[in-house]
């Protein structure tokens, strides 16, 4: 029988040290440094084949253009994507929703929106706002939207995407794979975005509680060779809505029946021209 010492003779065990899980943080220049040779490490990742992927080599196609033409024919829709770029408070996400609720549900055509905002939450949840994760960040959402294009949807991505060289790679890429890529720019003045305010984030930049807000102290390049640009200041969210898909129309990427192109054309007439937006 094993000799167990009454609770009060019993010796203390020794005093255990607190694991260290993780070293304390960074100072904020550290922290800095830190963040960037992130973005390079990334960068050079990015520029290596990946090791022991033998399908797809060089110059052999994982999905050839013709498999795709046969779906889209099958599915009898082509996809494409639209990248919606312009300022925060400009109506990128108001005009995407709407041409998405109204060419899925009136039209019975597959639309989907990757949003800056949700795709934050989620895929891009690692990313923040210097100029290497916002270009990481396009990267990402042209891979997917490329994907969702393949697939014979129209894809809408809407990010601020500030600077015209990310766009444009976004642009490359769909170049190269023969997607319809199509630049969309809500082309709307800071004051006015400003005036706005769907978020309350100018106030806070305005404050000081906020740095690096693009269009303010972050650089946003306005695009130069958008393929549609709408001057979404005293325009309806139904009028902005409308001259994308006639713009789709005019590209064969919608196909419109004919009580469509007259309805279309009674709105168009018809609507009055004020601004009604929600966020950016
Ligand atoms: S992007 O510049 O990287 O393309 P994205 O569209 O994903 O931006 O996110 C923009 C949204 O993030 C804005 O509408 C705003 O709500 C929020 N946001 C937070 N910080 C910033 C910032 N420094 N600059 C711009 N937008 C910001």
């Amino acid at each position: 029988v094993p000799h167990v010492l009454p609770a009060a003779d019993r010796p203390c065990p020794p005093p255990t040290p607190t694991p260290v899980l993780c070293p304390p943080p960074p100072p904020p220049a550290a922290a800095a440094a830190e963040c960037s040779s992130l973005g390079a490490l990334r960068a050079e990742r990015l520029s290596e084949a990946p090791p022991n992927i033998l399908e797809c080599p060089p110059g052999k196609e994982c999905r050839p253009a013709e498999e795709r033409e046969r779906r889209y024919q099958a599915i009898g829709q082509k996809g494409a994507t639209l990248w919606f770029t312009g300022l925060s408070g400009s109506g990128k996400s108001t005009i995407a929703e709407a041409f998405e609720q109204k060419v899925v549900m009136e039209m019975g055509k597959h639309v989907y929106r990757l949003d800056g905002d949700n795709l934050r939450k989620g895929l891009n949840k690692d990313l923040r706002f210097d100029n290497e994760d916002r270009m990481e960040s396009m990267r990402r959402a042209s891979e997917v939207a490329l994907m969702f294009a393949e697939a014979g949807s129209i894809a809408m991505v809407t990010l601020i995407s500030p600077l015209r060289e990310d766009r444009n790679k976004a642009r490359e890429l769909h170049k190269a794979q023969g997607i319809p890529f199509l630049e969309v720019f809500l082309d709307v003045p800071l004051s006015v975005v400003q005036a706005r305010d769907p978020k309350g984030l100018y106030k806070k930049v305005a404050e000081g509680k906020i740095k690096g807000f693009t269009g303010v102290d972050a650089p946003y390049e306005a695009p130069t060779n958008a393929e549609i640009r709408i001057e979404n200041d005293g325009k309806t969210v139904e009028e902005c809505v409308g001259i994308l898909i006639q713009e789709l129309a005019a590209r064969e990427l919608l196909k419109l029946g004919c009580l469509q192109l007259i309805a279309l054309f009674l709105r168009l007439l018809l609507q009055n021209r004020h601004c009604r937006l929600g966020s950016s």
